[in-house]
């Protein structure tokens, strides 16, 4: 586990946002300030067992006594929801990484569209707060199955009527409720509108259907889990470029456990290709690309690769490693 760039904070408070959703106040151990971060920005929470979960942080990032995240349980992931809202409590020391920003907010868009997804509304809430202090006009909708299971109404809503911004709620279990169709909401918007996604993967997807024609400089979406399976084919031999040591990789391992397996330090985080933390140098051959993290044309390129869940199309990779 790579712990360097961490350290400990303790939870000041936890509140019920919605129902399923509880939200954890961190501040620092022996006061003073945290660390700096920008709207979007995430930290990853270091758990028991070695699990590690990222979370955005959604509070204003004018504020350096705490940082807040918001965490929903979700029986469908491997247990780290659970963990957080039933064992953690006020007082709790927790190892946290240093804010880290794959989201970030362009500041002097002409306009900001920001699309959430149920849980999704964090780092989107903290980019409102920055845009309505930047004075920038924005426009959010904000999709949920239900009232109750929407976390940061009463802020929103207060936000919305400012009349800098526009809010929309799209309950879709309600009565008469549906889900939201995004290609007429990204069709309507001005040129020079910087859009915005963070959600469920089907939303993600959509939206990036809907937005393919877009410049993709103005497309961004945050995921939070992986949309392909990790790359398990093996097979394949990786050179590992500094010390020109080769490593076979067999069927059923990543690139990353294989060079762990050797002693080899190098950084990592998350283990399936959405925080960008083993981020690594392609020197020769073709990456199999599975991550979230990198962009299409990043891919493309084959200059880079998340050599935690990605592979070889090629018989050989050279890494810069
Ligand atoms: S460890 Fe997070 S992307 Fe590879």
């Amino acid at each position: 586990m790579e712990m360097s760039n961490t350290f400990e904070v303790r939870i000041n408070a936890i509140n019920t946002e919605a129902q399923g959703i509880l939200s954890y106040e961190f501040v620092p151990v022996s006061g003073g300030e945290l660390p700096a971060f920008a709207a979007g920005a995430h930290v990853d929470l270091q758990l028991p067992g070695g699990m590690v979960r990222s979370y955005s942080l959604l509070n204003s990032q004018n504020e350096r006594h705490r940082y807040v995240i918001a965490v929903a349980l979700d029986s469908k992931t491997r247990g780290g929801s659970k963990y957080i809202q039933e064992q953690l409590k006020v007082g709790d020391v927790l190892h946290i990484s240093r804010p880290k920003n794959n989201f970030p907010v362009a500041e002097d868009a002409a306009k900001s569209l920001l699309i959430a997804g149920g849980i999704g509304i964090t780092p989107l809430w903290c980019m409102i707060q920055r845009l309505q202090d930047l004075s920038r006009p924005w426009e959010l909708y904000y999709c949920v199955r239900t009232r109750e299971q929407a976390a940061l109404l009463a802020p929103l809503k207060a936000a919305g009527e400012g009349g800098q911004g526009i809010v929309h709620f799209n309950f879709d279990h309600e009565s008469g409720g549906k889900l939201l169709d995004l290609g007429p909401v990204i069709a309507a918007q001005p040129p020079g509108t910087h859009m915005y996604c963070c959600g469920p993967l089907p939303m993600l997807a959509a939206f990036e259907s809907a937005a393919a024609a877009l410049p993709s400089q103005e497309i961004h979406v945050e995921y939070f889990s992986a949309k392909d399976a990790p790359a398990s084919e093996g097979g394949f031999t990786v050179v590992l470029a500094k010390s020109g040591k080769e490593v076979f990789v067999p069927a059923g391992k990543a690139i990353l456990d294989t060079i762990l397996d050797l002693g080899i330090d190098t950084p990592y985080s998350c283990m399936e290709g959405t925080c960008g933390e083993c981020v690594t140098d392609v020197l020769e051959g073709v990456p199999d690309h599975r991550d979230v993290f990198l962009t299409k044309q990043d891919q493309a390129a084959n200059k880079k690769m998340m050599i935690c869940c990605s592979g070889s199309k090629s018989a050989r990779l050279v890494l810069n490693l």
